[in-house]
């Protein structure tokens, strides 16, 4: 069959990881897609740095937005990160040229993802969420006969890793965040990592893909762990807890609320073991009861797996709507006081 080409805009840790890995696993990936997915054209600031991958024989493009009209084009992989900006323009310009997109960029599908939805066509962001747990399909299709009451998790690996070897070698966050960049963790602006706004966004796509309605930022209530100090969790751990940056998101009759901060949780409790930079992901539903995953959250592996997983199945021709199911009923955002408690 004629091989899928795309388009990488973006060659960071990301998009390199995504050329990696069509590269290294090329006769697996073929296999399953039914058909080869080649790399014909990329896009990134730098032209002459070295990516850790062979870019010859790709079209060069020093505009991102430009592949979006590249007849040689099939699907627009954009993992270049923001809401706004080069990102967005490539997204927008790509759906409307009627070519899939597969992004990784949780900050404009939870900024823009209504309206990108409303534009049509395909959009797919498993890489969003989560790394490489599966947590898009998990909540969209394996639990697409639930109910669901409750998604929740620790949704950014950065803010795990920097905690959990916090705890381990008794360091300042600043300390252990630098490592957290050089592993390629951390956001461009690592702010968006440390608080909480990062794990919000990511809160805002699940919350909106288990209960049917866009999210609104606004109402989410978000604090990250710039507060939390080497003390704190030593006092957290002699009292039998860990500390653990949580999203968690719940429905009832009066609304759906969410909220991004620190929590104490039990040593023993199976959340408090997810360490490092691993993420978990639970879901609560009215028949499968509760469901926690648990995979690397961060990092070019992981995300790239993710990513490649959207070519695979846009390749066999399986296409899932933006948010998947319709909305069941019309349930409001609660304003932040109702968080309490
Ligand atoms: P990086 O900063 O490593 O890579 C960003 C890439 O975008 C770079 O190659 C950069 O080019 C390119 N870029 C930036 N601006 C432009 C522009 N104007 N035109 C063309 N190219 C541009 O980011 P990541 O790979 O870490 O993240 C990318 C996306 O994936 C983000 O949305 C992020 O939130 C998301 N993500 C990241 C994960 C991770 O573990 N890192 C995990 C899951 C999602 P150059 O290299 O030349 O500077
Ligand atoms: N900066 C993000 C994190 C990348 O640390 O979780 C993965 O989305």
């Amino acid at each position: 069959a004629r091989p899928l080409a795309i388009a990488i805009a973006g060659l960071g840790t990301v998009g390199a990881g995504v050329a990696k890995l069509l590269r290294d696993n090329a006769d697996l990936i073929a296999a399953r897609a039914g058909r080869p997915i080649v790399v014909t054209a990329i896009s990134a600031r730098d032209r002459h740095k070295d990516r850790g991958v062979a870019t010859g024989g790709m079209r060069w493009y020093d505009d991102p937005v430009a592949l979006a009209d590249d007849a040689g084009v099939d699907v627009v992989v954009e993992t270049i990160g923001g809401s706004e900006g080069p990102a967005r323009a490539l997204v927008e310009a790509a759906l409307t040229a009627g070519k899939p997109v597969v992004t990784a960029n949780k900050a404009l599908l939870a900024v823009h993802g209504a309206a990108l939805a409303r534009m049509g066509g395909t959009l797919a962001f498993e890489a969003a969420v989560a790394g490489g747990i599966p947590a898009i399909k998990a909540i969209r299709e394996g639990l697409a006969a639930n109910r669901l009451s409750r998604v929740a998790g620790i949704l950014n690996g950065t803010c795990n890793y920097v905690l959990t070897t916090m705890r381990e070698r008794g360091l300042q966050f600043a300390e252990v965040l630098h490592e957290a960049q050089k592993l390629g963790y951390a956001e461009a602006d690592p702010a968006f990592d440390i608080d909480g706004v990062d794990a919000a966004h990511k809160l805002a796509i699940l919350a909106a893909l288990a209960f049917g309605r866009p999210v609104d930022l606004a109402a989410v209530h978000i604090e990250g762990i710039r507060g939390v100090s080497a003390l704190d969790i030593a006092l957290a751990e002699e009292l039998g807890f860990r500390i653990k940056l949580l999203g968690i998101a719940t429905r009832s009759a009066g609304g759906v609320s969410t909220r991004v901060h620190p929590c104490m949780v039990p040593k023993g409790a199976a959340i408090a073991r997810v360490e490092g930079v691993f993420n978990a992901v639970v879901a609560e539903g009215d028949f499968c009861g509760r469901v926690m995953l648990e995979g690397r959250g961060a990092g070019a592996g992981p995300t790239a797996s993710a990513v490649v997983a959207d070519l695979i199945d846009i390749a066999r021709g399986r296409l899932t709507p933006v948010w998947g199911a319709e909305a069941l009923d019309d349930v409001p955002s609660l304003p932040m006081e109702a968080h309490v408690g």
